[in-house]
């Protein structure tokens, strides 16, 4: 059963070294408290993809735990509650974008009828009416990012992940994810996502973890960081917590 009095996100000596002997996660304890918006910061290859992949149960962990309002990840339940939207666009190329949208629903049980009106709504909301029929790779980038975000959010989940939402986005369509990425906030919706862009976390995330070579770093709010790093900005206290 759903606990809002639980945190969103917690993990747990959260480990992982893939087949090939890389250790990616290393010993990763971070609570997410619900309704937060919380970005993870670092750079490429410092765990943040393989850490979103177990919070989502999609990799298997090699030691720790992670529980989603306190229900293990790997429960049905808890993958219910989650939506994500990847790094990279995986969109199924025979699928229409009304099609991906409704039988997204119906893999988390939305009855038809519900699916076909929640997609109507994705629909609306991201812009993509003229493109209902249209299949993936007909989908201009933007269009594709959007699909992307409407189908993690099409079975209304309450921890939404968005993995490097933003990248290689221009800048209108950047403005109006996060419009879109804040209106989910204000209803109560917990993010989590991971960006390159540090103003953008600065102004947008309650909390923000630094991580590094798989391991967490600093987690504090953008203000707390700055002033322990002695930093004027989150750029700066991004270098130097990435030096360090
Ligand atoms: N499937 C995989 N097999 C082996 N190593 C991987 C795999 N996926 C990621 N890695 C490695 O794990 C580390 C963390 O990668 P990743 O989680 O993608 O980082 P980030 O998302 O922060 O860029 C990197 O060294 C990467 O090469
Ligand atoms: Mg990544």
């Amino acid at each position: 059963m759903f606990r809002d009095d639980a945190p969103a996100l917690e993990t747990r000596g959260l480990t992982k070294r893939y087949d090939d002997g890389t250790l990616a996660v290393e010993g990763f304890d971070l609570t997410v408290p619900a309704g937060a918006f919380f970005g993870l910061l670092g750079p490429n290859g410092a765990g943040k993809t393989t850490l979103i992949s177990a919070i989502c149960n999609l990799i298997r962990v090699t030691a720790g735990e992670v529980l989603i309002f306190g229900e293990p990840a790997a429960s049905l339940e808890a993958r219910s509650w989650v939506g994500l939207a990847e790094q990279d666009i995986n969109l199924d190329r025979f699928l229409s974008v009304r099609e991906t949208l409704v039988y997204h629903g119906g893999y988390f049980g939305m009855p038809r009828a519900e699916a076909e009106q929640r997609a109507d709504e994705m629909i609306d909301v991201f812009d993509l009416r003229a493109k209902e029929r249209v299949r993936a790779p007909k989908l201009s980038g933007g269009q594709r990012r959007r699909l992307l975000l409407a189908r993690a959010l099409m079975h209304h989940p309450r921890l939404v992940i968005l993995d490097e939402p933003t990248a290689g986005v221009d800048f209108e369509l950047r403005q109006e994810l996060w419009r879109y990425i804040r209106r989910l906030h204000d209803e109560g919706t917990t993010i989590l996502l991971t960006t390159h862009y540090l103003e953008e976390a600065e102004t947008l995330c309650e909390e923000i973890a630094l991580i590094r070579d798989g391991r967490l770093i600093a987690r504090d709010s953008a203000a707390n960081l700055r002033e322990n790093y002695s930093a004027a900005t989150l750029a700066d206290v991004y270098v130097k917590a990435m030096a360090g």
